[in-house]
């Protein structure tokens, strides 16, 4: 076998989170999410069919490096359950190359599996639709990646009956230019993995309230959203954000994501719109913050955040297109 591709697929920003999974096996969520997909925030994925089970690689500045043992196992068991779908009999070498730092709440496994799930099918030279893309890159467990084969907007139902388990777009990108800019105040890989935070959400005291309140939420967003009004998305941004934490940090046991300089961000945030900026915060599993705001606002919040000191480097995203097949290989 001589298939080889590589895919570029973008990571996303969750608006509404999921958190908690009800089906582990499935990959399903108790209930539905929403996000964003980024456009300069993407895993770039190679992989090539071989006789025997190939490397998994990461590539770094001097060079292709083996990943560490978690992610050359989950990659190889989604490489094998998507060989044993196509029925395919085949190994596979697969590299991948992150434009920004790996597990630390800037949904890296959202768009590493989703460019390994299309890099995958094209390697093997089946074409799937969309909604089949969606659904295979859920599988690999990461559900988020299932949001990130998708460009604009993106909500991700709870998928209650088979055949339902995949996301759509709800708005194309064009339809709204929202900014992304990412406060990285750690750039390591987080030392609770989101899949152990998904696993633990139903013990904390609060899981019954969040499941409460999430429909409403997502009536907002879509609201928001269809209306391009900042005004009523940024406020439930915050709201999610901070339940989706609060959830995790009275988890049994606790799961904390936050560290200092996570609050010292927050409260900037807070005096940037007493200033009249036009700014609201979201979190995903990581101490990073993703500020959301329109265009002419980003070089305000971009300078400002440059004065906090825990903030150690910025990311400038924005709304983004989704993935593509690319020809320029990583081995
Ligand atoms: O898809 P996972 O298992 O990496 O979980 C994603 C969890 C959050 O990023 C915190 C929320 C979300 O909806 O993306």
């Amino acid at each position: 076998m001589s298939g080889k591709a590589t895919a570029v697929a973008p990571s996303n920003i969750a608006f509404v989170k999921y958190w908690g999974t009800r089906d582990v096996e499935r990959t399903l969520p108790y209930h539905p999410s929403i996000s964003m997909t980024l456009r300069h925030c993407v895993s770039r994925c190679t992989v090539e069919l071989t006789r025997e089970e190939g490397p998994v690689e990461i590539r770094h500045p001097d060079g292709l490096r083996p990943a560490p043992p978690g992610f050359t196992d989950a990659v190889r068991r989604h490489c094998r359950r998507l060989a044993r779908w196509a029925e395919a009999e085949t190994g596979m070498r697969v590299a991948a190359h992150n434009t920004f730092p790996t597990g630390a709440g800037i949904a890296s496994s959202a768009s590493g599996f989703a460019a390994l799930t299309l890099a995958v099918l094209a390697a093997l030279e089946r074409r799937v639709p969309t909604e089949e893309l969606s659904k295979l890159a859920r599988l690999s467990g990461s559900g988020s990646a299932a949001r990130s084969v998708l460009g604009g907007y993106v909500e991700w139902p709870a998928g209650a009956a088979d055949g339902e388990g995949h996301a759509v777009q709800i708005a194309p990108p064009g339809h709204w230019e929202l900014c992304d800019v990412v406060a990285v105040v750690d750039p390591t890989p987080k030392s609770v993995s989101s899949r152990e935070g998904h696993r633990l959400a139903p013990t904390s005291p609060h899981w019954p309230a969040r499941l409460a309140a999430v429909p409403e939420r997502l009536a907002r967003v879509r609201r928001a959203i269809e209306a391009r009004d900042l005004e009523l998305l940024g406020p439930v941004l915050e709201e999610e954000a901070i339940e989706l934490h609060l959830v995790a940090m009275s988890s049994r046991p606790p799961v904390f994501y936050w560290q200092g300089g996570t609050l010292d961000v927050l409260q900037l945030v807070r005096r940037l719109r007493d200033e009249g900026l036009r700014v609201w915060i979201t979190i995903d599993a990581g101490p990073n913050v993703h500020l959301i705001c329109p265009p002419e606002d980003e070089p305000a919040v971009v300078e400002r955040l440059a004065g906090v000191a825990a903030v150690r480097s910025t990311i400038r995203d924005r709304v983004g297109a989704g993935p593509a097949l690319d020809g320029e290989h990583l081995f």
